[in-house]
């Protein structure tokens, strides 16, 4: 009997794997110092660090470009209003799509209400898929970016972000791609997808600690700074420096939070070298080994998740199902109940966590009919989700549903 089933992983995944809690830690006490700043032994060891973690996430996320270009911010919400802000102008166009979390949607009503700014919103199916051709539809000469949630945080569909980079690379818009709940899940080729800037949250998929997040910005783009300051680096120039990362980065970094990331890259490179990876792979394709398996394993959770609450009366799955192009997060309703009541319950009788309501997305729920429900429940399994929290939660759910 554990004291809590886990099934909140696309809030913030729960646990890391070990060699992040004691890197963090070994890190912070030996090089807890400010990098980039003063020149001595540590601030160097320390700024290695960082540098040596731009290149793992290039690699990681299929980007060839110049390592500086991996930017470092407090987590998706800030890169993504940094990017957004730093790109469009008034008069501009943006496409977005009805599938996007909040972090995307109140930028982009923002920049609609307040600088003009026109927004289109993409809608999708009932199974949460948006149409490439829907998005070739709405670019326009105007167009200046295109921004798409890579997988939903409600339903788990998973977009064709290839299909889709490859239409929005054939005009002048640029391609932003939401990757929150597809990073250190699925494999991800920036440069092969045509992603132009791709916006990361270290703390979910990516196994690093809430705090630390950023965007990569690919070759060729440029994007305004979101703030200025102390970067480090010529400070007698009175502007932000142009050159990336202290374009988009300024102030004292979160050094923990790097070391997390760090530490979890590596980790992934192991498990993709325990997975079938050779000795000799590169980080890249040790972790395209990884996320297979990791894909792999967390797939068949949601399966097993789906399989069981389709069979039970009263209780409606959304979303895709088995075997349609998805990550695990799902959603469900029992017979009319509030959401946030079955999460309740959930929590209070069978210690399953989950995550009832409408998880920052509430065009999502709009186009489910989910709204009056209060939105759903969300089961988000992860990697290490085990046989007992399946069992807990399908007899929760089943208990439930027969009350
Ligand atoms: C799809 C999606 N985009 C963006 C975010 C925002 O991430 P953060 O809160 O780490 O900025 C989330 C987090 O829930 C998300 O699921």
């Amino acid at each position: 009997m554990k004291d809590h089933y886990y099934f909140d992983n696309a809030a913030t995944t729960l646990p890391k794997p070990e060699a992040v809690y004691q890197f963090m830690d070994q890190f912070f006490r030996s090089h807890g110092v400010n990098p980039g700043r003063s020149g001595h032994e540590l601030a160097v060891e320390a700024e290695t660090m960082i540098v040596q973690t731009r290149r793992l996430l290039g690699q990681f996320f299929g980007f060839a470009g110049d390592p500086g270009r991996v930017t470092f911010s407090q987590n998706a919400t800030d890169s993504m209003n940094a990017a957004l802000g730093g790109i469009l102008n008034p008069g501009d166009h943006l496409v977005i799509t009805r599938m996007e979390h909040n972090c995307v949607l109140r930028p982009a009503n923002h920049f609609e209400r307040d600088q003009d700014v026109e927004v289109t919103r993409v809608t999708a199916d009932g199974q949460g898929y948006v149409d490439p051709d829907e998005i070739r539809k709405s670019i326009k000469p105007n167009t200046k970016a295109v921004v798409i949630n890579h997988a939903s945080n409600v339903t788990g569909s998973l977009q064709d972000a290839f299909a889709i980079g490859k239409l929005v690379n054939e005009t002048d818009a640029l391609f932003i791609l939401d990757s929150c709940q597809t990073a250190g899940v699925v494999p991800i080729a920036m440069d092969e997808w045509g992603v132009d800037v791709l916006v990361y949250t270290g703390h979910k998929g990516l196994f690093g600690p809430m705090g630390i997040g950023g965007m990569i910005v690919g070759e060729g783009v440029e994007i305004r700074p979101p703030r200025v300051g102390g970067t480090g680096v010529n400070s007698i120039s009175p502007f932000q420096p142009d050159e990336y990362p202290y374009r988009l980065e300024t102030g004292t970094h979160c050094l923990p939070g790097i070391a997390g990331l760090n530490a979890a890259q590596k980790w992934f490179a192991e498990l993709g070298k325990s997975h079938g990876a050779p000795d000799d792979a590169t980080h890249q394709q040790a972790c395209g080994f990884a996320l297979a398996h990791i894909h792999e394993t967390e797939s068949a959770v949601a399966n097993r998740l789906l399989e069981a609450f389709n069979a039970l009366e009263g209780v409606k799955t959304y979303g895709p199902q088995a075997g349609q192009p998805r990550v695990s997060t799902l959603s469900i309703n029992i017979r009319d109940l509030p959401a946030d009541q079955v999460g309740t319950m959930l929590d209070a009788d069978h210690a399953v966590c989950v995550r009832p309501g409408l998880h920052c997305a509430p065009d999502v729920h709009e186009l489910l009919g989910t709204v009056s429900q209060k939105g759903t429940v969300r089961f988000a399994p992860g990697y290490f989700t085990d046989e007992e929290d399946i069992h807990q939660a399908i007899a929760a759910v089943e208990d439930l549903a027969s009350a």
